[in-house]
């Protein structure tokens, strides 16, 4: 392995990749490709300079832009996207689609032409929100909770699991994503492409550009951080819908190993996330950023439910750890200290962005 391609490499998860992997890997050559849509990810382009990394200015829309790539590549992960599950919700889908699919397709050609593999980091969004909506749950102090008994297939107490149906709609996002990953399995039958498919629960730590519909763990922090209002919206306004959280260095260290042993993970899919041990409810998120910031903010509850959302995502990473013995390590606690201590300590940089 000499040269790895990172498409949205200024973003959360590419930037964070590119460095995770030169420190690694420091002879590695590390090139990251972005057209800098994301507002914030031009600031991740000076981490990248600092170690090395190479960055190309490029549109994944666009194939005549993977021309500048000129270097013969071994891996791309493809980690750019328009991630937000509210993206094309006000009729204009030109852009989600051109990135999220049409891009895909642009990426996994500039895999064949280079005998690349192909790391594609999809969504938990594949599943469609009506059956996830239909999960029995049980409504407990501070969150919802899976119940013990459940009449559908792929769901247990661990969480949702790759058997999970795929029929319904699932936001214009997620559709993107899972056309993506059939195309993705079409050129790893079709053309012998080696690819690995990771529908991720929600990622999280430093470095992620938090907004309302996208990044909201560090938005939460930030707003705490900041002493701004916040919104708990939807399921009656109390706060309980709940996510898992992975860490950046988790997800890191299972694309890691995919990467290196391509052979144990090919033309497979598989679910990843924080899972029932790293997940949290929105109530419970406030009282962990309190805890952290020493402050308390008014937080309205805004009873009506939002297009598109869900009451509850945990993923069941059964399938991932029985093969390769990786589980995700890093705390709810752990995960919120990381992100204020970069709060903190890039303060007047972020605070345009993040307040
Ligand atoms: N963050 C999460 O919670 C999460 C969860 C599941 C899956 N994912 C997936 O992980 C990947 C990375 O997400 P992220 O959280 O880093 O988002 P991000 O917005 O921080 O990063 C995406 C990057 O892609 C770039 N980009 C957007 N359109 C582009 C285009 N047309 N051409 C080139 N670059 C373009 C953006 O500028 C941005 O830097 C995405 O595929 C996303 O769907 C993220």
């Amino acid at each position: 392995m000499s040269t790895i391609l990172i498409t949205g490499g200024a973003g959360f998860v590419g930037s964070n990749l590119a460095v995770l992997l030169k420190e690694k890997y420091p002879n590695y050559s590390i090139v990251c490709f972005d057209n800098l849509k994301r507002r914030g990810s031009e600031l991740n382009l000076n981490k990248l300079r600092e170690r090395g990394i190479d960055f190309i200015h490029g549109d994944i829309r666009d194939k005549s832009d993977f021309e500048q790539i000129q270097v013969p590549v071994d891996c791309v992960i493809d980690a750019a996207a328009e991630p937000s599950v509210l993206a094309g919700l006000d009729g204009n889908t030109d852009y989600l689609i051109g990135t999220n699919l049409n891009g895909t397709i642009n990426a996994l050609n500039f895999c064949l032409k280079h005998k690349a593999k192909f790391i594609f980091l999809s969504t938990s969004r594949v599943y469609p929100i009506k059956a996830i909506e239909k999960i029995d749950v049980v409504e407990v102090a501070t969150r919802f909770e899976i119940a013990a008994a459940q009449k559908m297939p792929g769901i247990n107490t661990h969480g949702i699991s790759e058997m999970f149906t795929l029929a319904g709609a699932r936001s214009l996002y997620g559709a993107t994503k899972l056309a993506s990953e059939m195309m993705v399995e079409e050129y790893n039958e079709m053309f012998g492409l080696q690819t690995v498919i990771n529908r991720c629960g929600v990622i999280t730590g430093p470095y992620q550009m938090g907004k309302v519909d996208q990044g909201v763990v560090v938005l939460w922090m930030a707003k705490h951080f900041w002493k701004k209002n916040l919104s708990y919206v939807g399921y009656g306004g109390t706060g309980k819908q709940v996510r898992d959280m992975i860490h950046i260095l988790d997800l890191f260290n299972i694309i890691d190993l995919q990467i290196h042993q391509i052979e144990k993970f090919n033309g497979q899919i598989f679910n990843i996330g924080g899972g029932r041990k790293i997940s949290t409810s929105l109530q419970e998120l406030t009282a962990v950023c309190e805890r952290i910031t020493g402050n308390k903010i008014t937080i309205h509850p805004v009873p009506e439910t939002r297009k598109a959302d869900i009451r509850l995502y945990i993923t069941d990473n059964d399938k991932i750890s029985a093969l390769s013995g990786w589980s995700p390590q890093i705390t709810v606690d752990k995960i919120m200290e990381d992100i204020f201590e970069w709060i903190r300590n890039n303060e007047q940089q972020l605070k345009p962005i993040l307040s």
